[in-house]
């Protein structure tokens, strides 16, 4: 609306009304005018001259003073028109009072007249509304319940009236709709009323435009934003993405392994969208092996899983949220097995030691085998070395029983050490090894067997008594007391043998002892058995020859048989005066008991009355004479020889010899004159001639019982053992054997055939015609004779 246009108008109003003015009671009238605002200056408003019916103003010095002395009007004193001095802003000049009048007077001199005038301003729509702030927030809690009124500030405008805000309207949404509010005196009130409920969730803000608009012809607007924030109500409880969570775990998985992740969302926001989350009511079982992350959601191992114990776990999860609201959901964790249990073996018998004699198939254990894992895993297979007489045979479900399978042999091996190993067939696969130690237990099935089928001892003779002469021994390959052995004499079945008296034997160790002196010349060999028993049950014993040969030591002296020694009258050889050189005088006789060395005797002269008259035969003691005898020569000659044995150290005997020569054998014996001082000398002259006959018969007798034996024994050898040989070399040229006989002529091959092996019956003949101290003057008193020679 152009000022300028409305300008025009003129509107006269005439008020009469009576105002007291100063100290003037004259009641005058008012001249009212009115004028839009804005109007052009110069305009012209009213002429006083028509309406007031005054005139000369020029004269009368007319002119207009308002109120406030300000010129709004000018008076054209020619024309008597007010005209305006200047634009008049209603809303300067009156702000929002209503009606905006001026008051004015028009004063005139000469005759003094003073008019009242009043200038209504009226207002036009110049100015558009506004809103105080740019932008209007709103919080609107997402709970407020439709028909809930927001009161908004309302807008303002300068203008008044019509002019001023007249209607609201917003922008179309379901959420609101607008109600005006009268505020009084014409004003509005703009306020937002809730048509719908709000939710965050799904429009977190609402935007509106609220305009406001003034009632003018041509109406003005405002616009302000309203920014409805939807303030959040914990309308919302946190939902889980999902109602059922199910995973499956290895039994193997570390400790503090990620087992899932779970996940609820809040629509809600600020502390109604806080989600924290925790197991509800879940078992101990599941608190002790699970732990979530209030905030991350994350369920992690807190123990080791164990699919033998548990093989799944159900775990309620709920999600909270900061207003309390909650939502579940649950796990299902499926373990996994997975083969980490080594099978285990679990005796529940085992037979140790077994007997060596145990029969086929005996039961030496009863095992199980078991494994805690499932499936492949827990499937097993068991075996036991090669190469040992064991079996291993299923009985029933994993039940084995270790049976024998081969015979044993304590002896060969004593203890098996049985290694059982058990696989499962999972991957990877696992195992157990288990070593049984059998032990093998003796029967005695072995019997003592001596280290020799026979034994030979030597032992010297006249040892002394209780002496240890050697040792049999005997093992026996069992153990225990079946392997404890006892030896023992076993008894003899030689008569002659007292043995219990010759030999014992130490039963623990089979040391053999000689209990008495033997006498090699009494016994020179003998055997008997000894025996060995274990103690086994039962016992078990075996046998053994042992052979004792005595062993001879130079223990006899030579003993001269003839001629004899110590007789009272000793005996005389004849020897005729015409005797050649070389002529055996006698031959001197002696034996040795001993044997061997100890019995090779060497003869030798001592001493001679003549010496170079006589001389002795080294070897067989043959006394012959060395040259021709004389007149001269004495008549009685004495001869000492030495007869010794070739023992070590040697034993030697000596021999006395009369010799008597004779000029022949018919010559009286005239006794010696040794003989002659004797007491009894008349009856010994008799026996004298009776010995010399006696000696010579008995010689020469001797001489053919000896030859007639040596003959008869050495043919009785010779069909025994294919011929009695002589072992001529073994003898020293100056020495003879004279072992236990005569001393005889090499020749004779006595001795060799004879020992020990001659029928003893042979000799008695012989120990009859001995010589007899009885008979004999020249015999010994107590001779043993040949009795006593070691042949009965
Ligand atoms: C709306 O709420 C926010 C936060 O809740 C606050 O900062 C703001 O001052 C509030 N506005 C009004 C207009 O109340
Ligand atoms: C305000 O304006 C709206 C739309 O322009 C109209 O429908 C309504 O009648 C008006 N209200 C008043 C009081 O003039
Ligand atoms: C094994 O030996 C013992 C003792 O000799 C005997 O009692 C047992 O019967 C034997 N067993 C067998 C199976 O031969
Ligand atoms: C059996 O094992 C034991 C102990 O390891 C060992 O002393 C013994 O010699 C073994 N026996 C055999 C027969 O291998
Ligand atoms: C006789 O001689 C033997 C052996 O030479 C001797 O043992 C014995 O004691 C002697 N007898 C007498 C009575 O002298």
């Amino acid at each position: 609306m152009e000022p300028g246009v409305m300008a025009a108008q003129h509107i006269r109003q005439v008020l009469l009304f009576f105002a007291f003015l100063g100290g003037s009671s004259v009641l005058s009238e008012t001249w009212s005018y009115s004028v839009a605002e804005e109007m052009e200056t110069g305009s012209s408003i009213a002429n006083i001259i028509k309406d007031m019916g005054v005139g000369d103003l020029a004269e009368r010095g007319a002119r207009v003073i308002f109120d406030d002395y300000q010129p709004y009007l000018r008076l054209e004193l020619e024309t008597g028109n007010l005209v305006l001095n200047k634009k008049l802003d209603r809303e300067e000049l009156c702000g929002t009072s209503e009606p905006c009048i001026l008051h004015f007077q028009v004063l005139l001199e000469n005759p003094f007249q003073f008019l009242q005038g009043e200038l209504l301003v009226e207002d036009i729509n110049d100015h558009p509304p506004t809103f105080l702030e740019k932008l209007i927030f709103l919080n609107i809690s997402e709970g407020a319940t439709p028909g809930t009124s927001f009161q908004m500030d309302n807008a303002q405008d300068l203008d008044v009236g019509m002019n001023g805000v007249q209607n609201y309207t917003i922008s179309p949404t379901t959420y609101f709709y607008l109600k005006l509010k009268d505020g009084g005196k014409g004003r509005k009130y703009p306020e937002l009323v809730l048509d719908e409920p709000l939710d965050r969730e799904k429009e977190p803000s609402v935007s509106l435009i609220l305009t406001a608009m003034d009632g003018g012809s041509l109406p003005r607007t405002a616009t302000a934003p309203i920014q409805v924030v939807v303030v959040d109500v914990n309308d919302n409880a946190p939902e889980f993405e999902r109602m059922l969570y199910e995973i499956q775990v290895p039994e193997n998985s570390p400790m503090d392994s990620l087992v899932i992740k779970v996940s609820a969302t809040d629509l809600d926001m600020g502390m109604n969208g806080e989600i924290s989350y925790s197991f509800s009511h879940v078992s101990r079982d599941v608190r002790k092996t699970f732990k979530i992350h209030p905030i991350s959601g994350e369920v992690h191992l807190k123990s080791f899983l164990n699919f033998e114990v548990t093989q799944s776990y159900t775990i309620n999860v709920q999600a909270v949220d900061g207003g309390g609201l909650s939502g579940k959901s649950v796990i299902i964790v499926q373990v996994i097995d997975v083969n980490d249990n080594r099978p285990e073996i679990v005796f529940t018998s085992l037979m140790s030691p077994i007997p060596e004699n145990s029969s086929s198939e005996m039961v030496v254990a009863v095992f199980r085998v078991r494994d805690q894992d499932a499936g492949d895993n827990g499937r097993m297979l068991c075996s036991i070395q090669d190469n040992l007489p064991f079996l291993l045979k299923p009985t029933f479900k994993n039940f084995y029983t270790l049976v024998t399978e081969n015979p044993l042999d304590r002896e060969s091996k004593a203890e098996y050490n049985i290694t059982i190993t058990v696989t499962d067939t999972g991957t990877p696969k696992l195992s157990t090894q288990h070593t049984l130690t059998v032990q093998v237990s003796d029967v005695n099935d072995n019997a003592p067997t001596f280290t020799q089928t026979s034994y030979t001892l030597f032992v010297q003779e006249n040892n002394s008594p209780a002496l240890h002469i050697g040792a049999i021994s005997a093992t026996d390959s069992d153990s225990g007391s079946n392997a404890h052995i006892t030896y023992s004499l076993l008894p003899t079945h030689d008569p002659q043998l007292a043995l219990p008296l010759l030999i014992s034997i130490n039963a623990d160790n089979g040391q053999l002892f000689a209990l008495r002196a033997l006498d090699y010349e009494a016994l020179q060999t003998f055997e008997f058995r000894v025996g060995v028993t274990d103690q086994g049950s039962p016992t078990l014993n075996s046998q053994a020859l042992v052979r004792v040969q005595v062993l001879d030591t130079n223990d006899n002296a030579p003993f001269v048989l003839y001629p004899l020694q110590n007789a009272s009258a000793p005996c005389t050889e004849m020897l005729p005066r015409a005797a050649e050189s070389g002529y055996l005088v006698t031959k001197v006789v002696a034996v040795d008991r001993d044997s061997g060395q100890n019995a090779w005797l060497s003869f030798q002269l001592l001493k001679a009355t003549e010496p170079g008259l006589f001389s002795v035969w080294a070897h067989n003691g043959e006394v012959r004479t060395s040259r021709l005898l004389s007149e001269r020569d004495a008549p009685k000659h004495r001869l000492l020889l030495m007869v010794k044995d070739n023992g070590d150290p040697p034993r030697s005997v000596s021999v006395t010899l009369h010799v008597l020569l004779v000029d022949g054998f018919s010559q009286p014996y005239l006794p010696l004159p040794e003989v002659a001082h004797e007491p009894a000398q008349d009856e010994d002259v008799v026996a004298l001639y009776l010995v010399i006959a006696l000696t010579s018969v008995s010689s020469l007798f001797l001489l053919s019982v000896l030859l007639f034996v040596g003959a008869r024994m050495c043919k009785r050898a010779r069909e025994a053992m294919g011929g009695c040989s002589v072992p001529e070399g073994h003898f020293p040229g100056h020495l003879m054997d004279f072992s236990g006989t005569g001393t005889l002529s090499q020749s004779y091959q006595y001795e060799v055939c004879l020992t020990g092996v001659s029928d003893t019956k042979d000799f008695w003949f012989l120990k009859s015609v001995s010589p007899n101290n009885e008979v004999m003057p020249c015999v010994e008193e107590n001779s043993t004779s040949v009795n006593d020679f070691g042949y009965d």
